[in-house]
């Protein structure tokens, strides 16, 4: 299945619809990363992945793979957390052309929005048409457990900061509509992608639940006041990444499924069987990550080409 030729152009959509002069060079920043990906590789991706922490094996499974350094590519923010590699690669999952990110970067390492949200965009200048991200979150609602992968439903963003603020960009605009100043969050993580994998997880034989994920600044973990606070605020997962890339990829028109990996009890929840919760770390983190990557490979495998199916049909109906 290939990608859309014309992508680089369809990211200059927006351009007539508004004074440019207005406009950040964010917009030019992005295009010169994704040219220089298109000067690395011919593929042409329909799909963006963020690979979360203890996640990022998960790029190993990318046939026919380019393997670029983030450091290589123009603009592109460096990770400097253990764990997030640091690699774009590009390459095929069950013969549909994908975009894998393994590894991001968060605000909490001293980057600025526009950084910790400049590969989503980029992604999208590729051509991906669906993000899924993912990322290891701490489990606030008591019947989870470590381990299982939960499909994000929706998210609420207590990081005191938004992906979209400043100028706004309509070039980004990847669909008709998008790249609008105020933009629509009631849909942000797509129904019908997370009933796929729902039902793709029960062909597999385990069990995926919905979670609202809320996202905190960090580094530090939480305390346990403030998570029994979030599980009150309607919370089931807590994290420090995701809801930007989410933001931005929703500013930009692109569909995403979002899947939470609980790698722990947050602060102060007991595991389910025990009287007393743990000390939270980021070793456990890395470790639940290598525990489930069979079953999140799996998944991930079976999903990518039904998602590919769902693109060709939306495209052919527009
Ligand atoms: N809190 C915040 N972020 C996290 C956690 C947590 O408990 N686990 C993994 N990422």
């Amino acid at each position: 299945m290939e990608g859309n030729p014309s992508q680089l152009k369809l990211g200059s959509r927006g351009a007539n619809m508004t004074d440019t002069s207005k406009t950040t060079d964010l917009f030019g920043k992005a295009q010169a990363a994704a040219e220089y990906i298109h000067s690395k590789t011919t593929l042409l991706p329909t799909i963006g992945i963020i690979l979360g922490s203890g996640l990022g094996n998960f790029a190993t499974h990318v046939k026919s793979a380019t393997r670029i350094p983030y450091a290589d590519i123009p603009h592109f923010p460096q990770s400097t957390v253990v764990g997030h590699s640091g690699h774009l690669v590009l390459g095929n999952i069950a013969g549909v052309p994908v975009a894998v990110m393994q590894g991001r970067v968060h605000a909490y390492e001293g980057y600025t929005m526009d950084q910790v949200t400049f590969p989503t965009r980029v992604l999208g200048l590729l051509g991906c048409k669906t993000l899924i991200v993912t990322n290891a979150a701490g489990g606030i609602r008591t019947n989870l457990t470590q381990g299982s992968i939960v499909a994000i439903s929706d998210h609420i963003n207590l990081t005191g900061t938004n992906a979209a603020l400043g100028p706004n960009e309509p070039r980004f605009s990847m669909v008709p509509d998008a790249g609008q100043r105020f933009f629509d969050m009631s849909t942000a993580y797509s129904l019908h992608l997370r009933t796929l994998a729902i039902e793709e997880a029960v062909r597999q034989e385990f069990l995926l639940t919905e979670g609202v994920y809320l996202a905190v600044l960090g580094p530090s973990f939480e305390t346990p006041a403030e998570i029994r606070a979030f599980r009150i605020l309607g919370a089931d997962l807590v994290g420090m990444s995701t809801v930007h890339e989410v933001i931005v990829a929703r500013h930009m028109g692109l569909e995403v499924l979002g899947l939470s990996l609980v790698t722990n009890m947050a602060a102060g929840v007991p595991a389910a069987g025990r009287d007393t919760a743990n000390t939270i770390n980021h070793e456990e983190v890395m470790e639940t990550g290598k525990l489930v990557e069979k079953q999140f490979t799996c998944l991930l495998t079976a999903l990518i080409p039904q998602i590919a199916i769902e693109q060709l049909i939306a495209d052919k109906i527009s």
